[in-house]
């Protein structure tokens, strides 16, 4: 006889996500959990609260931030780092991640562009540089875990239009979507 599987459970999950975080292979244990869990992304989808707020910090600490992001229907959001150990895991929707390199010019161009759709798992280093947009016709719900505290880390956003780097801060971002919003 099958046995039925539990409902998902997201305070579950973020137990399991932080004893991983402070393991040696905390990068591979992230990766590893999160696959299994959007292996079914309608199962994360059944029993996910909903939340209020687009971005919601699930847990964080000086080891590991938990977030449940979404972004909504035709959301941009600009080029930025994070100083550590990205993973994004969705559930719901589609994900665009856009990725930027340094070039020998000093600028940073587009290297490649990744659709990440429910069941995927996109991870990638301290230096990385992304922006995200939603590319499905819902918003796109996910979990991102970084290894680190990522309210308190000191990181860049990049304005890929004019080639300027610039503190990750409310002013600069919101600065930045309004001149992305003016190209769209
Ligand atoms: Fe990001």
């Amino acid at each position: 006889m099958a046995t039925s599987k539990s409902p998902f459970d997201i305070n579950i999950l973020v137990e399991h996500l932080r004893d991983a975080a402070s393991q040696a292979d905390a990068r591979a244990q992230i990766k590893s959990i999160l696959s299994e869990t959007v292996t079914d992304p309608s199962w994360v989808a059944a029993s996910i609260p909903v939340y209020e707020d687009d971005d919601v910090v699930l847990f964080e600490d000086d080891t590991v931030s938990i977030w449940h992001c979404r972004f909504k229907v035709g959301q941009n959001v600009p080029a930025h780092d994070h100083q550590m150990v990205a993973t994004i895991a969705v559930y719901q929707g589609a994900e665009q991640n856009s990725m930027w390199v340094h070039n020998k010019q000093g600028s940073i161009e587009k290297k490649t562009e990744i659709s990440v759709e429910p069941g995927n798992v996109l991870q990638f280093g301290p230096t990385a540089i992304h922006s995200v947009g939603c590319q499905s016709d819902v918003d796109s719900c996910a979990i991102h875990v970084y290894l680190g505290k990522l309210t308190t880390v000191e990181r860049s956003l990049f304005d890929t239009q004019n080639n300027e780097v610039m503190p990750f801060d409310d002013e600069n971002y919101d600065r930045l979507v309004s001149i992305q919003a003016q190209i769209d």
